[in-house]
C-alpha cells in the first residue's frame, strides 16, 4: 500500500472514531473550564509573560527578563488528569498523520469560516524538521483513554537578526492548535508555557511567532495581498467576487499572466547553487530589521525545490556562476468549507525574492507565470520585504487578513512591514 493510501485509510479511521464518540466527555470540559483564570483581565495569560504591554513604548532593544537554567521547572506543566503530554515523532507516518488530521480539521480559518489551511503531510515534515530540530519540541496533548490527539504546538531553532545588530538564537513557534471542542478552556496558555519550558531547558530564551490576532505586542502588523491566477474558481469559491460591471471573461483576461518567463536562464535552484545563494540571501537580508541568518545547510533545507512544498528559481551569472536573482514560494492549500464544487484551493505563498540583475517586477512576473504553470489558483504575499514595489503592478488585491509578528522575551521598536525580512510558515 502506498503512503498516500495509508494516509487516506488512517484519515478515514480517525474520522470514523470522531464521528462515533465525543472528543471528551462533559466532565473533562467542566474540569478544563475550572482552570479559568481572571476573565476580566485584558490578557490574563499574556500579561504574565515577558512581552511588552500593548501600549508600551520600547526605547531600548533587548531581553525583557533574564533567567538561568536553575529557574526552569524540570517537570512538564500539569494537565487535567484525563489528558497526557506526548512528543510527536514526525518520522512515524501514523503520528505525522495524527498531526495532519488535527490541523486539517481544526487549524486556522478565515474570519467567515469559508477556508481552512490544509498544510500537507510532506509540508509538515519539512516545516518541523529543519537542521538541528528537536523532536522534543513537537508537542501534543492526547486524551489518555482514546489516545486522540487534541492539541499541538511546535518550535524549531532559528537565528534571527534584530535591528541589524543583534544576532539572537531563538525558536520559531508554529502550528499552535487546540481541537474545536476544547476551545476557550485556557489550554493554549498551557501549551505555550510547556513549549517555553522545553525551549528554556536548551538555554534558549527568545521566540518569534505570528498570529492573525492582536496580542501584546506586535513587532509589526502586516497585511496579506492576493493575486488571482484562476479567477473563475476563486469567484466560485467566494474567495473573491466579480467586480461590478466586469464579466467573467474580462476578469480572466485581466488576470492573465505572462506567456513566457522574462528573466534569462531562470531555472530551479540546485544544490550546487547553495553557497552562492546563501551569500546572496545574507547580503539581501542584512538590510531588514528582523530577518533570519541561515547557514548553507539551512538554505538548502528551506529552499530546495520540492513538489507541492517549495518552489525556488534562480538566475545565475553565466560568467561567474554566482546566483544573482532568486524567487521562491511555498505551497499551502486551503480546504474550501462546504462548497459543492470545489474542495481545495491551491495557494502559493511568496517566500524570499531577490532581484539584482533583473527588475523585481520582472522576477515576480516569472514567479506568477511559474505558479500559474504549476496550477496554483492564487499567489499570496505580505507587504513585507520590498513586496509593495510589485503588489500594484502585478494586480495583487488586499485581503481581509492581517498578520502580526511577535517576539517573546525581546523588546524592540515597532517596525514597518517593509522593515520585515522574515517569513514564518
Ligand atoms: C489559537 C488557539 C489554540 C487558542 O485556543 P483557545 O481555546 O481559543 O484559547 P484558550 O482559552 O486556550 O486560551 C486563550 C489565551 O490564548 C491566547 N491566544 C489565543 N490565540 C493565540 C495565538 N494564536 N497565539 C498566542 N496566544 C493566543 C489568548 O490571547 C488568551 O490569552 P489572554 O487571556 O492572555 O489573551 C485555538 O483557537 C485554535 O486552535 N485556533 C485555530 C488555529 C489557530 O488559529 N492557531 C494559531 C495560529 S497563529
Amino acid at each position: 500500500m502506498s503512503d498516500d493510501q495509508n494516509n487516506n485509510n488512517n484519515n478515514n479511521n480517525v474520522k470514523e472514531i470522531i464521528k462515533k464518540q465525543p472528543v471528551v466527555d462533559k466532565n473533562i470540559l467542566n474540569l478544563l473550564s475550572s482552570m479559568n483564570v481572571d476573565k476580566n483581565a485584558a490578557h490574563a495569560f499574556w500579561d504574565t509573560q515577558p512581552v511588552p504591554k500593548i501600549d508600551a513604548q520600547v526605547e531600548k532593544s533587548g531581553p525583557i527578563e533574564v533567567k538561568t537554567l536553575d529557574d526552569v521547572r524540570k517537570e512538564p506543566l500539569t494537565l487535567p488528569a484525563l489528558f497526557e503530554w506526548v512528543v510527536l515523532d514526525v518520522n512515524d507516518q501514523v503520528q505525522l498523520n495524527d498531526v495532519y488530521t488535527l490541523l486539517n480539521e481544526n487549524y486556522v480559518e478565515d474570519d467567515d469560516n469559508m477556508f481552512r489551511f490544509d498544510y500537507s503531510i510532506p509540508f509538515l515534515k519539512w516545516a518541523l524538521q529543519p537542521p538541528h530540530y528537536l523532536k522534543d519540541w513537537h508537542i501534543g496533548v492526547r486524551v489518555k483513554e482514546s489516545k486522540k490527539l487534541v492539541a499541538f504546538i511546535s518550535a524549531i531553532p532559528a537565528t534571527i537578526n534584530v535591528d541589524k545588530t543583534d544576532s539572537v538564537k531563538m525558536v520559531e513557534i508554529n502550528f499552535l492548535c487546540v481541537h474545536k471542542k476544547l476551545r476557550e478552556k485556557r489550554l493554549a496558555p498551557v501549551l505555550i508555557k510547556e513549549i517555553t519550558r522545553r525551549v528554556n531547558l536548551q538555554n534558549i530564551w527568545q521566540a518569534a511567532y505570528t498570529a492573525g490576532i492582536v496580542l501584546p505586542k506586535p513587532v509589526a502588523s502586516c497585511r496579506y495581498y492576493h493575486r488571482s491566477l484562476n479567477p473563475k474558481k476563486l469567484v466560485e469559491c467566494k474567495f473573491s467576487s466579480l467586480p461590478p460591471r466586469v464579466s467573467m471573461s474580462l476578469l480572466i483576461k485581466l488576470n492573465r499572466v505572462e506567456e513566457n518567463t522574462k528573466c534569462p536562464g531562470i531555472r530551479p535552484l540546485t544544490k550546487a547553487d547553495v553557497p552562492s545563494a546563501t551569500r546572496l540571501l545574507a547580503k539581501y537580508l542584512s538590510q531588514y530589521s528582523l530577518a533570519p541568518s541561515m547557514s548553507e545547510e539551512e538554505v538548502w533545507h528551506w529552499l530546495a525545490p520540492q513538489k507541492n512544498v517549495m518552489d525556488c528559481y534562480v538566475v545565475v551569472d553565466p560568467k561567474t556562476g554566482e546566483v544573482t536573482d532568486m524567487c521562491s514560494f511555498y505551497t499551502l492549500p486551503s480546504s474550501v468549507i462546504g462548497n459543492p464544487k470545489h474542495k481545495t484551493l491551491k495557494a502559493a505563498f511568496s517566500f524570499y525574492n531577490i532581484a539584482t540583475s533583473v527588475p523585481l517586477v520582472d522576477l515576480m512576473a516569472d514567479a506568477l507565470h511559474l505558479a500559474k504553470k504549476g496550477d496554483f489558483d492564487v499567489f499570496n504575499c505580505l507587504d513585507i520585504f520590498e513586496n509593495s514595489k510589485f503588489i500594484k503592478e502585478h494586480k495583487f488585491q488586499p485581503g481581509d487578513g492581517n498578520l502580526q509578528y511577535y517576539l517573546y522575551n525581546y523588546a524592540t521598536q515597532t517596525k514597518d512591514p517593509s522593515a520585515m525580512g522574515l517569513v514564518l510558515l
